[in-house]
């Protein structure tokens, strides 16, 4: 299993996401089981948010993880951008270490950019940091731009969290090529696509289905297989059933050759010229 190193550890390039669950007590255990089920099969980053489920998402991570040796995981967590500076940021990042049971995160990151100063952002963030409470931060939905505005005023961000799959490639034009300039890994969201539509849209395409029958895999394997493919992006699927999570492992293996990733081109093309980040 390839690793890099993202926050001070090195991880395997998919980690799980976590939005919606532990909001519907029905599915809880399964949703566990899942979390575990990842942990056991090397899935050791999670990431979640104060938002998911205002603190639910965090609550379940934190008994899921009870178990393991805290060390060898990676926790993500992310700060509502109206909590982010100064003592509100103090008290949600409190509050997210009591809700998973901690005392550090991993990494902490800008859920998405609003109108709070970059600059008291990253004070609070290194202040935060300086105390232990988390061992790097970074952002998430920042353009190529918001990027270049942020470095004037840090080189410590240690990721940029943003929506990329097949079907939403604006980010190969420059953010991507960015980060890539200076070895900044990117966690991908929403690896699968977004939406039942857009799912259907993959697990019914011919050709994905053609390469995923090659590789005697899913279609949602091949999605997974595709984002990771150059080694510097990792992505966060969410899954709340444990099958599902075991399959995801295994396309950490799948390796899609240069005849596959022209023929997926030809059908999800990059893009040609500068879009707008796509965020949910
Ligand atoms: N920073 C941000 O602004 C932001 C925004 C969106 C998402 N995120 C993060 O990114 C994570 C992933 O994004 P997402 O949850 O939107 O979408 P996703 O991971 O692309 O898709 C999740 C869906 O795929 C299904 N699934 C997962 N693995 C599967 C498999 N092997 N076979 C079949 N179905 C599978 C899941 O169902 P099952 O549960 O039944 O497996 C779920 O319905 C989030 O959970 C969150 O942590 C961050």
């Amino acid at each position: 299993m390839s690793l890099f190193p993202l926050s001070l550890k090195k991880v395997p390039a998919i980690g799980m996401g976590t939005w919606y669950m532990g909001e519907d007590p029905d599915k809880r255990s399964q949703e566990i089981k899942a979390l575990q089920t990842g942990i056991e099969h090397g899935l050791t980053l999670i990431d979640t948010a104060e938002m998911y489920g205002e603190g639910l998402s965090e609550e379940l991570v934190g008994e899921a993880i009870k178990p393991y040796d805290r060390s060898q995981l990676t926790l993500v967590t992310k700060v509502y951008p109206w909590n982010a500076s100064g003592d509100k940021m103090r008290l949600s990042l409190e509050h997210s270490l009591r809700r998973l049971q901690t005392d550090y995160v991993d990494l902490y990151l800008l859920h998405w950019r609003e109108d709070t100063p970059l600059e008291e952002t990253i004070e609070m963030f290194e202040q935060l940091k300086a105390e232990g409470k988390l061992r790097a931060w970074g952002v998430s939905n920042f353009d190529a731009a918001d990027m270049k505005e942020l470095e004037a005023i840090s080189t410590n961000c240690a990721t940029n969290q943003v929506l990329y799959n097949m079907s939403n490639r604006g980010i190969e034009f420059d953010l991507l090529p960015w980060m890539r300039e200076r070895q900044m890994p990117l966690m991908a969201y929403t690896p699968l696509g977004h939406g039942d539509t857009l799912k259907a849209n993959f697990t019914k395409n011919p050709i994905l289905l053609e390469i995923a029958a090659q590789h005697k895999c899913s279609v949602y394997q091949i999605l997974l297989a595709w984002c990771i493919r150059a080694g510097d992006v990792i992505a966060v699927p969410k899954s709340g059933n444990p099958e599902h999570v075991k399959a995801n492992v295994k396309a950490l293996e799948i390796k899609l050759n240069d005849e596959e990733l022209n023929l997926i081109e030809a059908i999800f093309p990059r893009p040609l010229q500068k879009t707008p980040l796509e965020v949910l």
